[in-house]
């Protein structure tokens, strides 16, 4: 509480306010293991559903790792997960919790940390919700409470930049790239978007979120007559007149992913799934690779969530993926140590996200298509 309330001051709140759910973007990092620890240690519990982020899913991992038991719970990421199931934290392990196991509902006020997720309750589910970090988030889901400032106030949720779309938006890998650039361009702000004129699929929207707060720090934005709270752009902006207006063609999107490229030539694995895969992903994966072989010499990774893996097994996905070689793990994130072993190795993923944060060397980024031509190609 003395955390919360001290940021609540640092933002000038006028009260603390109550929240009924949290999402901490776990990390299986030494700051997040401090807070957590002292947490634990004196006590605390989550009082209100509290969900946490990928760390590893030390199971699977241990062969491929070759580290002992010992080892594993040794480990920072391992005592992570230990301190937060102690505070009784739901033990979701993934970035896109909103989709399953953290479902906030309209006008609910929630802390919700990570980099898609922020974004998405607010604006695709109009909840409520500042861009948090792992301990407000957490210290959040212990106390119940949250200092009321920002986005919690409507007259704080309104646009601040246009975006005006001058190009067609065709798949997610088209709306990653919209997000890596917009992030840049706006920096911190609530982007107002123009000219999308379909409405985006969930998988698209995500993808926004989250590469809008890789080059950003957008809390919020708005797509009129497709995300709630505004019907058109005026709505959007209330009485404020756009700070700013972007257009984004079809050439700086081209030199946004071209940005991206470290390398051409061939690759030695491939990393889906950042931020985690949904169902519809995995099927379109599985369909890609239907009566194919990834090279045996190409590692391919697909991230995604324990409950979407298990539907991806009932569907049988998880079945196809594993007969052209490819790998649908829960749980954790190229983020984790577990991928230490790619270092070095020349990469290829959809997400700039993952690019950003590679624990791989070099690295080419294009569309889910091309990835998976890529792997069965070399
Ligand atoms: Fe999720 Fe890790 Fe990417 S938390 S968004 S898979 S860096």
């Amino acid at each position: 509480m003395e955390l919360l309330v001290a940021v609540g001051e640092a933002f000038d709140a006028a009260k603390m306010i109550p929240v009924t759910r949290a999402h901490a973007a776990s990390s299986g990092q030494e700051g997040d293991l401090f807070f957590v620890e002292m947490l634990a240690r004196g006590g605390a519990r989550c009082t209100i559903p509290t969900t946490t982020n990928p760390v590893v899913d030390f199971e699977y991992f241990q062969n491929i790792m070759n580290i002992s038991e010992e080892h594993a719970e040794a480990s920072v990421a391992w005592q992570v997960k230990r301190y937060y199931k102690e505070i009784g934290a739901i033990m979701s392990q993934s970035c896109i919790p909103y989709l399953a196991e953290n479902i906030p509902q309209y006008g609910e006020h929630v802390a919700f940390s990570e980099s898609s997720a922020t974004p998405y309750v607010n604006s695709v589910i109009g909840a409520f919700t500042n861009r948090e970090s792992i301990q407000t988030a957490l210290a959040a889901g212990v106390t119940g409470k949250t200092p009321e400032f920002g986005l919690h106030l409507q007259h704080e949720r309104y646009g601040t930049v246009l975006v005006k779309v001058e190009t067609e938006l065709k798949d997610g890998y088209d709306y990653s790239i919209l997000g890596q650039y917009v992030g840049k361009k706006v920096g911190n702000g609530i982007p107002v978007f123009e000219g999308i004129t379909r409405r985006p699929r969930i998988d698209q929207y995500i993808n926004l979120c989250a590469m809008m707060n890789v080059t950003g720090a957008i809390p919020m934005f708005y797509i009129p007559g497709f995300t709630i709270g505004a019907a058109t752009t005026k709505d959007a902006f209330g009485k404020d007149t756009p700070r700013d207006t972007i257009t984004v063609s079809k050439e700086e999107l081209k030199r946004t992913e071209q940005e991206l490229q470290t390398t051409t030539g061939e690759i030695s694995l491939v990393m889906l799934g950042c931020p985690h895969y949904n169902l519809d992903q995995i099927e379109q994966v599985a369909r890609l690779l239907t009566g194919k072989k990834i090279r045996p010499d190409i590692e391919f990774w697909i991230n995604t969530s324990a409950t979407t893996r298990i539907m991806a097994e009932r569907a049988g996905y998880v079945k196809a993926l594993d007969e052209a070689g490819a790998r649908l793990i829960t749980d954790t994130c190229i983020d984790m140590f577990c991928f230490n072993n790619l270092r070095g190795k020349t990469g290829m993923t959809d997400s700039p996200k993952c690019a950003y944060y590679r624990r791989f060397g070099n690295v080419r980024v294009g569309s889910v298509e091309e990835c998976v031509e890529a792997a069965v190609k070399g």
